[in-house]
């Protein structure tokens, strides 16, 4: 498995990263059988599995729930799972402890926070959390800011560099930026020393993430510009029409699918 080390050498390497999400036994197998450098158990599961609005009905348990079978999908794989809405920025003590249970109780190898919560990051760090920043558009403020692409403007993006590297002086040790202007990305990129993936934000960051319902057409009609489709899971669909049109007319099961062993005698009636 790559730690963070590895993931640093990377970068300085120039070398890409790779990120996909991954919310169970399944997509987490497929995504460790890829070769994906890292996973991202995200709380966009809220979404693609959980049929949520956004994320900010996603739970803690939540997280916990599909992180654990993350694992066990993907032991050989660099696991960040996020923090969900309301389990940050209540208090510290609060934030800590949710920080704790869920970096304990996945054996994730670090936690994703999203926004400009720099003092939390900086506690993790110290008693040993690895921590991933997400800046840019977090979609937990989605009531706030839309998803609109952010730092459009000077003062924005001056901002944007700052939160970047208050996050990395903070000990964060990987970045998410998203939905930014791609020279900013680059910028900021070149300017901290910590990998920063990309989504909607260009070719010239570290990584790249996407999310795996996106990238295989499984169950969602959204695509935003910075998703690319590799694949048609969409096809699904058409197979379970089969399936039931071949049970209504008898068609299945046939013999090739039948135990065809005979127990009971020709008169055992
Ligand atoms: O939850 C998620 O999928 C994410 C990525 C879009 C970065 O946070
Ligand atoms: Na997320």
């Amino acid at each position: 498995m790559k730690n963070i080390k590895d993931l640093m050498e990377m970068k300085h390497d120039g070398i890409k990263l790779s990120m996909v999400t991954a919310y169970d036994y399944p997509s987490a197998k497929q995504v460790e059988a890829a070769g994906i450098d890292t996973i991202l158990v995200g709380d966009s599961l809220g979404m693609t599995v959980l049929g949520y609005e956004s994320t900010v009905s996603v739970t803690l348990e939540d997280m916990i729930h599909h992180a654990r079978a993350v694992r066990r999908g993907a032991p050989e794989t660099f696991v960040v799972v996020d923090m969900p809405f309301g389990s940050v920025g209540a208090s510290m003590q609060d934030d800590m402890k949710n920080a704790i249970k869920l970096y304990r109780t996945t054996h994730a190898q670090a936690i994703k926070i999203e926004g400009q919560h720099f003092e939390l990051i900086r506690k993790c760090q110290q008693i040993g959390i690895p921590v991933v920043s997400h800046l840019g558009l977090t979609p937990q403020s989605v009531g706030i800011m839309g998803y609109s692409v952010q730092a459009q403007s000077e003062e924005t993006a001056r901002q944007l560099m700052n939160d970047a590297k208050r996050a990395e002086a903070a000990g964060a040790v990987m970045l998410v930026l998203e939905a930014i202007p791609s020279d900013l990305a680059a910028l900021i990129s070149q300017t901290l020393t910590i990998p920063v993936i990309g989504i909607g934000a260009g070719i010239d960051t570290d990584g790249q993430v996407l999310v795996y319902h996106d990238v295989l057409q499984y169950g969602t009609e959204r695509k935003p510009k910075f998703v690319k489709i590799y694949g048609d899971f969409s096809t699904g669909v058409q197979s379970l029409k089969q399936f039931h049109e071949e049970v209504r007319n008898g068609q299945f099961p046939d013999e090739t699918y039948t135990y065809q062993i005979k127990v009971l005698g020709e008169h055992n009636d």
